[in-house]
């Protein structure tokens, strides 16, 4: 090991539950847990708040680099999100902001503005980082590197149960045309495209409940960093 902070990445496409999982995982291993997805979005909306133009790279780059954000635990433990003091952890959730989200995360500016800022989550006594290029890039030489898939049908079918459960308004077809397109701009862009370290361990979830998932992860983390049944 390093001397650093271990780290666990977990990536894959969206909707495929590596969410929840890294919550999980964070909460069982007393671990920091780092929502690099949110980082991409939080720039989205404070871009579009400020009326850029999502092309705008530099300008984009900018917010990005500036970003006044700060993750903090809720009354309820659910991690919440401030963008200059104001709790926007519901409102970057939405389909929207993960669609200005794809776009502003194809900007190899943007990307580049990000990377200090996430690294810096690793701190003690460690952490689990949720993303697309979170063992590819951010953290290449990390303990353990997860990746989950699912058929793109299952993932608009969980999606469309989540906001459903949330009392929000979903259409299943819309849902799974918009995954497949935002999977095409992920794995398709220049920069850090999503796609598995040749070292990680790749799980296909489509099957599987979110406990069954949970379990595999568990297991690796014990045999890779050493950590005991019961922590
Ligand atoms: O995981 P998410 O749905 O919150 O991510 C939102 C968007 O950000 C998604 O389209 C892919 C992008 N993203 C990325 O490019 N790199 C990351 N490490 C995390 C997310």
């Amino acid at each position: 090991m390093s001397g650093q902070p271990p780290v666990i990445t977990v990536d894959g496409p969206s909707g495929v539950g590596k969410g929840t999982l890294c919550q999980w995982l964070a909460t069982r291993l007393g671990f920091h847990l780092l929502d690099s997805g949110a980082l991409y979005r939080l720039t989205a909306l404070a871009a579009l708040r400020q009326g850029l133009a999502l092309e705008d790279e530099n300008a984009v780059a900018a917010v990005a680099a500036s970003l006044d954000v700060r993750f903090v635990a809720r009354a309820d433990c659910s991690p919440g999100i401030l963008l200059a003091d104001e709790e926007v952890g519901d409102r970057i959730r939405g389909e929207d902001c993960g669609a200005a989200a794809s776009r502003v995360a194809a900007l190899p500016a943007v990307r580049a503005a990000l990377l200090q800022r996430q690294r810096d989550f690793r701190r003690s006594p460690g952490l689990v980082a949720d993303g697309r290029d979170m063992g590819t890039v951010v953290f290449p030489a990390a303990e353990l590197k997860l990746f989950l898939t699912a058929s793109a049908a299952e993932r608009a079918r969980r999606r469309y149960k989540q906001l459903s459960e949330k009392g929000i308004d979903a259409n299943l077809e819309s849902l799974a045309n918009e995954i497949a397109a935002r999977d095409a701009r992920d794995a398709e862009r220049a920069v850090a495209p999503l796609k598995p370290a040749v070292d990680a361990q790749i799980l296909d979830t489509t099957q599987l409940d979110i406990p069954e998932v949970c379990d595999w992860a568990l297991k690796w983390a014990i045999r890779r960093l050493g950590l005991m049944e019961n922590p």
